[in-house]
Protein backbone atom coordinates (compact mmCIF):
# COMPACT_ATOMS: atom_id res chain seq x y z
CA UNK A 1 0.00 0.00 0.00
CA UNK A 2 2.77 2.57 0.32
CA UNK A 3 3.40 3.01 -3.06
CA UNK A 4 -0.24 3.83 -3.65
CA UNK A 5 -0.01 6.98 -1.02
CA UNK A 6 3.02 7.42 -3.18
CA UNK A 7 1.00 8.00 -6.13
CA UNK A 8 -1.60 10.18 -4.49
CA UNK A 9 1.06 12.20 -2.73
CA UNK A 10 2.32 13.09 -6.59
CA UNK A 11 -0.84 13.60 -7.94
CA UNK A 12 -1.62 16.33 -5.25
CA UNK A 13 1.26 18.04 -6.16
CA UNK A 14 -0.59 19.66 -9.39
CA UNK A 15 0.61 23.06 -10.04
CA UNK A 16 1.55 23.58 -13.34
CA UNK A 17 4.66 25.36 -15.39
CA UNK A 18 1.92 27.78 -16.28
CA UNK A 19 0.16 28.38 -13.38
CA UNK A 20 3.65 29.01 -11.61
CA UNK A 21 4.77 31.59 -14.44
CA UNK A 22 1.79 33.67 -13.91
CA UNK A 23 2.42 33.39 -9.27
CA UNK A 24 5.64 34.39 -9.46
CA UNK A 25 5.87 37.14 -12.02
CA UNK A 26 5.48 39.88 -9.66
CA UNK A 27 8.69 38.43 -8.11
CA UNK A 28 10.70 39.30 -11.13
CA UNK A 29 12.86 42.66 -10.01
CA UNK A 30 11.40 44.44 -13.29
CA UNK A 31 8.11 42.23 -14.08
CA UNK A 32 6.15 43.69 -16.92
CA UNK A 33 5.21 39.99 -18.16
CA UNK A 34 7.72 40.00 -20.86
CA UNK A 35 10.06 37.28 -18.94
CA UNK A 36 6.82 35.14 -18.03
CA UNK A 37 6.02 35.40 -22.01
CA UNK A 38 9.73 34.54 -23.23
CA UNK A 39 9.32 31.13 -20.41
CA UNK A 40 6.26 30.48 -22.03
CA UNK A 41 7.23 30.69 -25.75
CA UNK A 42 10.41 28.17 -24.25
CA UNK A 43 7.88 25.90 -22.67
CA UNK A 44 6.45 25.88 -25.63
CA UNK A 45 9.57 24.74 -27.85
CA UNK A 46 10.46 22.35 -25.26
CA UNK A 47 6.96 20.34 -26.14
CA UNK A 48 7.64 20.41 -29.57
CA UNK A 49 11.56 19.66 -29.35
CA UNK A 50 10.53 16.75 -26.99
CA UNK A 51 7.75 15.42 -29.33
CA UNK A 52 10.65 15.41 -32.11
CA UNK A 53 13.15 13.36 -30.04
CA UNK A 54 10.74 11.01 -28.96
CA UNK A 55 9.99 9.77 -31.83
CA UNK A 56 13.81 9.66 -32.98
CA UNK A 57 13.64 6.13 -33.76
CA UNK A 58 10.83 6.36 -35.93
CA UNK A 59 11.38 9.04 -37.96
CA UNK A 60 14.59 10.25 -40.42
CA UNK A 61 16.13 12.53 -37.52
CA UNK A 62 18.98 10.01 -36.94
CA UNK A 63 22.34 10.53 -37.87
CA UNK A 64 24.60 13.67 -39.34
CA UNK A 65 22.94 16.55 -41.16
CA UNK A 66 26.03 16.49 -43.39
CA UNK A 67 27.20 20.07 -41.97
CA UNK A 68 29.46 20.91 -39.53
CA UNK A 69 28.51 24.18 -37.06
CA UNK A 70 31.16 27.08 -36.47
CA UNK A 71 33.29 25.04 -34.04
CA UNK A 72 33.89 22.62 -36.94
CA UNK A 73 31.69 19.75 -35.31
CA UNK A 74 29.24 17.70 -37.22
CA UNK A 75 25.80 18.96 -36.62
CA UNK A 76 22.94 15.93 -36.21
CA UNK A 77 19.48 16.17 -38.07
CA UNK A 78 18.10 16.77 -34.41
CA UNK A 79 20.76 19.77 -33.50
CA UNK A 80 19.73 21.05 -36.85
CA UNK A 81 15.75 20.37 -36.16
CA UNK A 82 16.45 21.84 -32.44
CA UNK A 83 17.69 25.00 -33.38
CA UNK A 84 15.10 25.91 -35.76
CA UNK A 85 12.16 24.85 -33.78
CA UNK A 86 13.28 26.84 -30.87
CA UNK A 87 14.42 30.07 -32.84
CA UNK A 88 10.76 29.93 -35.07
CA UNK A 89 8.95 29.64 -31.83
CA UNK A 90 10.90 33.08 -30.21
CA UNK A 91 10.98 34.89 -33.62
CA UNK A 92 7.25 34.14 -34.50
CA UNK A 93 6.30 35.34 -30.70
CA UNK A 94 8.13 38.49 -30.70
CA UNK A 95 9.54 38.59 -28.11
CA UNK A 96 12.83 38.58 -28.16
CA UNK A 97 15.47 41.19 -29.66
CA UNK A 98 17.89 38.82 -29.98
CA UNK A 99 18.89 35.48 -30.46
CA UNK A 100 22.27 33.76 -30.30
CA UNK A 101 23.22 29.87 -30.71
CA UNK A 102 25.64 27.16 -30.42
CA UNK A 103 24.64 25.97 -34.20
CA UNK A 104 24.70 29.48 -35.76
CA UNK A 105 27.69 31.41 -36.76
CA UNK A 106 26.63 34.80 -35.78
CA UNK A 107 23.61 36.27 -33.40
CA UNK A 108 20.36 37.02 -35.09
CA UNK A 109 18.52 40.36 -34.28
CA UNK A 110 14.66 40.32 -34.87
CA UNK A 111 13.07 43.42 -35.29
CA UNK A 112 15.19 45.18 -33.39
CA UNK A 113 15.73 47.91 -35.62
CA UNK A 114 11.97 49.02 -35.83
CA UNK A 115 11.27 51.55 -33.05
CA UNK A 116 7.72 50.44 -32.09
CA UNK A 117 9.74 46.88 -30.94
CA UNK A 118 10.20 47.01 -26.91
CA UNK A 119 11.95 44.03 -26.55
CA UNK A 120 13.91 44.03 -24.21
CA UNK A 121 15.98 40.28 -24.02
CA UNK A 122 18.17 38.44 -25.71
CA UNK A 123 18.54 34.36 -25.43
CA UNK A 124 21.49 32.22 -26.27
CA UNK A 125 20.43 28.75 -26.35
CA UNK A 126 22.63 24.74 -26.60
CA UNK A 127 19.78 23.75 -28.70
CA UNK A 128 20.36 20.05 -28.30
CA UNK A 129 23.03 19.02 -25.62
CA UNK A 130 24.73 16.00 -25.75
CA UNK A 131 24.11 15.02 -29.68
CA UNK A 132 26.30 12.44 -29.61
CA UNK A 133 23.73 10.56 -27.34
CA UNK A 134 20.95 10.68 -29.80
CA UNK A 135 21.38 7.81 -32.08
CA UNK A 136 22.04 5.66 -29.62
CA UNK A 137 18.78 6.71 -27.23
CA UNK A 138 20.38 8.32 -24.20
CA UNK A 139 19.06 11.45 -22.40
CA UNK A 140 20.09 14.72 -24.41
CA UNK A 141 18.88 18.14 -23.07
CA UNK A 142 18.09 21.82 -24.31
CA UNK A 143 20.16 24.88 -22.22
CA UNK A 144 18.82 28.46 -22.25
CA UNK A 145 20.09 32.08 -20.61
CA UNK A 146 18.32 34.61 -20.81
CA UNK A 147 19.78 38.62 -20.56
CA UNK A 148 18.27 41.87 -20.42
CA UNK A 149 20.41 43.78 -23.39
CA UNK A 150 22.38 46.66 -22.71
CA UNK A 151 21.59 48.63 -25.39
CA UNK A 152 18.77 50.83 -26.16
CA UNK A 153 15.33 48.84 -26.95
CA UNK A 154 14.21 49.98 -30.41
CA UNK A 155 17.98 49.80 -31.81
CA UNK A 156 19.87 46.93 -33.45
CA UNK A 157 21.04 44.15 -30.89
CA UNK A 158 24.88 44.17 -31.03
CA UNK A 159 27.60 41.50 -29.90
CA UNK A 160 28.01 43.25 -26.57
CA UNK A 161 24.28 42.82 -25.63
CA UNK A 162 25.37 38.76 -25.65
CA UNK A 163 28.50 39.43 -24.24
CA UNK A 164 27.80 40.44 -20.74
CA UNK A 165 29.18 37.90 -17.79
CA UNK A 166 27.01 35.41 -16.37
CA UNK A 167 26.28 37.04 -13.21
CA UNK A 168 24.17 38.97 -15.34
CA UNK A 169 21.97 36.45 -16.35
CA UNK A 170 18.05 36.88 -15.70
CA UNK A 171 17.33 33.28 -16.13
CA UNK A 172 18.36 30.28 -17.18
CA UNK A 173 17.34 26.45 -17.54
CA UNK A 174 17.34 23.16 -19.00
CA UNK A 175 15.28 20.42 -20.63
CA UNK A 176 15.86 17.21 -20.15
CA UNK A 177 14.52 14.74 -22.60
CA UNK A 178 15.40 12.01 -19.78
CA UNK A 179 12.72 8.55 -18.99
CA UNK A 180 10.35 12.11 -18.69
CA UNK A 181 10.92 15.05 -19.65
CA UNK A 182 11.82 17.71 -16.88
CA UNK A 183 12.35 21.80 -17.84
CA UNK A 184 14.31 23.18 -14.65
CA UNK A 185 14.67 26.89 -14.72
CA UNK A 186 15.91 29.83 -11.99
CA UNK A 187 15.01 33.35 -12.11
CA UNK A 188 17.52 34.48 -9.65
CA UNK A 189 15.14 32.94 -6.75
CA UNK A 190 15.78 29.18 -6.62
CA UNK A 191 16.05 26.42 -8.52
CA UNK A 192 12.49 24.25 -9.81
CA UNK A 193 11.98 21.49 -11.84
CA UNK A 194 8.66 20.24 -13.87
CA UNK A 195 8.16 17.35 -14.90
CA UNK A 196 6.00 16.56 -18.15
CA UNK A 197 3.00 14.46 -18.13
CA UNK A 198 3.24 13.38 -21.80
CA UNK A 199 -0.51 12.43 -22.06
CA UNK A 200 -1.40 15.78 -21.80
CA UNK A 201 1.25 17.92 -22.79
CA UNK A 202 1.92 19.90 -19.14
CA UNK A 203 4.61 20.31 -17.19
CA UNK A 204 3.81 19.53 -13.59
CA UNK A 205 6.18 21.38 -10.65
CA UNK A 206 7.76 18.20 -9.51
CA UNK A 207 10.97 19.01 -8.05
CA UNK A 208 10.36 22.47 -6.01
CA UNK A 209 13.74 24.44 -4.82
CA UNK A 210 16.48 21.63 -6.04
CA UNK A 211 19.63 22.01 -4.33
CA UNK A 212 22.51 20.34 -4.27
CA UNK A 213 23.71 18.10 -1.64
CA UNK A 214 26.91 20.05 0.07
CA UNK A 215 29.01 17.30 -1.08
CA UNK A 216 28.56 14.03 -2.83
CA UNK A 217 30.12 10.59 -4.11
CA UNK A 218 30.02 10.89 -7.64
CA UNK A 219 32.62 12.40 -10.03
CA UNK A 220 31.93 12.86 -14.04
CA UNK A 221 34.64 13.29 -16.52
CA UNK A 222 35.74 11.88 -19.46
CA UNK A 223 38.75 9.88 -18.43
CA UNK A 224 39.58 9.50 -21.72
CA UNK A 225 41.48 12.33 -22.05
CA UNK A 226 43.27 11.56 -18.69
CA UNK A 227 46.79 11.82 -20.05
CA UNK A 228 46.48 14.94 -21.21
CA UNK A 229 44.38 16.59 -18.41
CA UNK A 230 46.82 19.45 -16.01
CA UNK A 231 48.44 17.65 -13.28
CA UNK A 232 46.32 19.23 -10.41
CA UNK A 233 43.02 18.13 -12.38
CA UNK A 234 44.79 14.45 -12.36
CA UNK A 235 45.89 14.86 -8.85
CA UNK A 236 41.89 15.58 -8.01
CA UNK A 237 41.00 12.59 -10.02
CA UNK A 238 43.56 10.50 -7.77
CA UNK A 239 41.59 12.10 -4.59
CA UNK A 240 38.59 10.84 -5.93
CA UNK A 241 39.66 7.55 -6.14
CA UNK A 242 41.49 6.94 -3.24
CA UNK A 243 40.14 5.35 -0.58
CA UNK A 244 39.90 7.27 2.52
CA UNK A 245 37.08 8.45 4.77
CA UNK A 246 33.90 8.55 2.64
CA UNK A 247 35.79 8.02 -0.57
CA UNK A 248 36.56 6.33 -3.40
CA UNK A 249 33.72 7.72 -5.45
CA UNK A 250 32.31 6.42 -7.53
CA UNK A 251 32.51 7.43 -11.68
CA UNK A 252 29.54 8.42 -13.22
CA UNK A 253 29.90 10.62 -17.32
CA UNK A 254 26.62 10.02 -19.66
CA UNK A 255 28.49 12.52 -22.18
CA UNK A 256 25.20 14.91 -22.04
CA UNK A 257 26.08 18.41 -19.73
CA UNK A 258 22.38 18.52 -19.11
CA UNK A 259 21.84 15.13 -17.80
CA UNK A 260 25.10 14.78 -16.07
CA UNK A 261 24.65 17.87 -13.93
CA UNK A 262 20.88 17.04 -13.47
CA UNK A 263 21.88 13.34 -11.90
CA UNK A 264 24.53 15.45 -9.65
CA UNK A 265 22.47 18.12 -8.80
CA UNK A 266 20.25 15.61 -6.88
CA UNK A 267 22.39 12.70 -5.89
CA UNK A 268 25.62 15.37 -4.99
CA UNK A 269 28.76 14.98 -7.28
CA UNK A 270 31.42 17.15 -9.78
CA UNK A 271 30.91 17.37 -13.20
CA UNK A 272 34.56 18.59 -14.99
CA UNK A 273 35.55 19.18 -18.23
CA UNK A 274 38.87 20.77 -17.34
CA UNK A 275 41.79 22.04 -20.21
CA UNK A 276 44.34 19.63 -21.21
CA UNK A 277 47.07 19.42 -23.98
CA UNK A 278 44.69 19.09 -26.77
CA UNK A 279 42.19 21.23 -26.17
CA UNK A 280 43.41 24.26 -24.19
CA UNK A 281 40.06 25.75 -22.82
CA UNK A 282 38.55 22.42 -22.86
CA UNK A 283 35.17 21.74 -25.07
CA UNK A 284 32.42 23.46 -23.33
CA UNK A 285 31.29 26.82 -24.51
CA UNK A 286 30.93 29.59 -21.76
CA UNK A 287 27.39 31.28 -23.31
CA UNK A 288 25.88 28.52 -23.96
CA UNK A 289 26.31 26.00 -21.36
CA UNK A 290 28.69 27.17 -18.92
CA UNK A 291 27.12 30.73 -18.06
CA UNK A 292 23.45 28.99 -17.81
CA UNK A 293 24.44 25.60 -15.81
CA UNK A 294 26.50 27.73 -13.15
CA UNK A 295 23.75 30.16 -12.51
CA UNK A 296 21.65 27.17 -12.14
CA UNK A 297 24.16 25.53 -9.91
CA UNK A 298 24.54 28.87 -7.77
CA UNK A 299 20.93 29.42 -7.10
CA UNK A 300 20.50 25.57 -6.40
CA UNK A 301 23.16 26.13 -3.58
CA UNK A 302 26.09 24.13 -5.95
CA UNK A 303 29.43 26.29 -7.10
CA UNK A 304 30.70 26.61 -11.01
CA UNK A 305 34.24 27.48 -11.31
CA UNK A 306 37.15 27.34 -14.92
CA UNK A 307 39.62 26.05 -11.49
CA UNK A 308 39.97 29.47 -10.62
CA UNK A 309 37.68 31.89 -10.77
CA UNK A 310 33.79 32.11 -10.09
CA UNK A 311 32.69 31.28 -13.97
CA UNK A 312 29.57 33.92 -13.36
CA UNK A 313 32.37 36.73 -13.14
CA UNK A 314 34.33 36.03 -16.68
CA UNK A 315 33.72 39.02 -19.16
CA UNK A 316 33.14 36.92 -22.26
CA UNK A 317 35.36 38.12 -25.24
CA UNK A 318 33.56 36.05 -28.17
CA UNK A 319 30.25 33.91 -28.61
CA UNK A 320 31.18 30.53 -29.06
CA UNK A 321 34.35 30.93 -26.76
CA UNK A 322 35.47 27.71 -24.49
CA UNK A 323 36.05 27.48 -20.58
CA UNK A 324 37.35 25.25 -18.71
CA UNK A 325 34.45 23.92 -16.52
CA UNK A 326 33.90 22.78 -12.59
CA UNK A 327 30.45 22.34 -11.51
CA UNK A 328 28.63 21.07 -9.02
CA UNK A 329 28.31 20.36 -4.82
CA UNK A 330 30.16 23.30 -3.67
CA UNK A 331 32.71 21.30 -0.84
CA UNK A 332 33.71 18.96 -4.19
CA UNK A 333 34.48 22.09 -6.69
CA UNK A 334 36.40 23.55 -3.71
CA UNK A 335 38.42 20.61 -3.40
CA UNK A 336 39.15 20.47 -7.05
CA UNK A 337 40.18 23.73 -7.14
CA UNK A 338 42.89 23.54 -3.86
CA UNK A 339 44.03 21.03 -5.99
CA UNK A 340 43.98 22.60 -9.39
CA UNK A 341 45.63 26.01 -7.78
CA UNK A 342 48.74 23.79 -6.54
CA UNK A 343 50.22 24.55 -9.76
CA UNK A 344 49.78 27.96 -10.23
P1 LIG B 1 26.90 19.37 -27.59
O1 LIG B 1 26.19 18.09 -27.92
O2 LIG B 1 25.95 20.52 -27.38
O3 LIG B 1 28.00 19.70 -28.56
O4 LIG B 1 27.56 19.25 -26.15
C1 LIG B 1 28.29 18.12 -25.80
C2 LIG B 1 29.12 18.44 -24.60
C3 LIG B 1 28.47 18.10 -23.27
O5 LIG B 1 27.11 17.95 -23.26
C4 LIG B 1 29.14 16.83 -22.86
O6 LIG B 1 29.23 16.74 -21.48
C5 LIG B 1 30.47 16.91 -23.52
O7 LIG B 1 30.30 17.67 -24.68
C6 LIG B 1 31.00 15.57 -23.89
O8 LIG B 1 32.23 15.71 -24.48
P2 LIG B 1 33.24 14.47 -24.63
O9 LIG B 1 32.61 13.55 -25.61
O10 LIG B 1 34.48 15.11 -25.12
O11 LIG B 1 33.40 13.86 -23.27
MN1 LIG C 1 26.15 21.12 -25.38
MN1 LIG D 1 24.54 21.32 -28.72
Amino acid sequence: MVHNVHFEMMTKKNTTLGEFIIENQNSFQYSSGELSKLINAIRLAAKVVNHEVNKAGLIDVLGAAGDTNIQGEDQQKLDVLANDKFIQTLKNREIVCGIASEEEDDFISINSNDENHQNKYVVLIDPLDGSSNIDVNVSVGTIFSIYRRITPVGTPVTLEDFLQPGDQQVAAGYIIYGTSTMLVYTTGDGVNGFTLNPAIGTFYLSHPNMQFPKTGKIYSVNEGNYTHFPQGVKDYIKHCQKEEGDRPYTSRYIGSLVSDFHRNMIKGGIYMYPKSSIASNGKLRLLYECNPMAFIAEQAQGKASDGHQRILEIKPTELHERVPFFCGSTAMVTKAEEFIQKYH
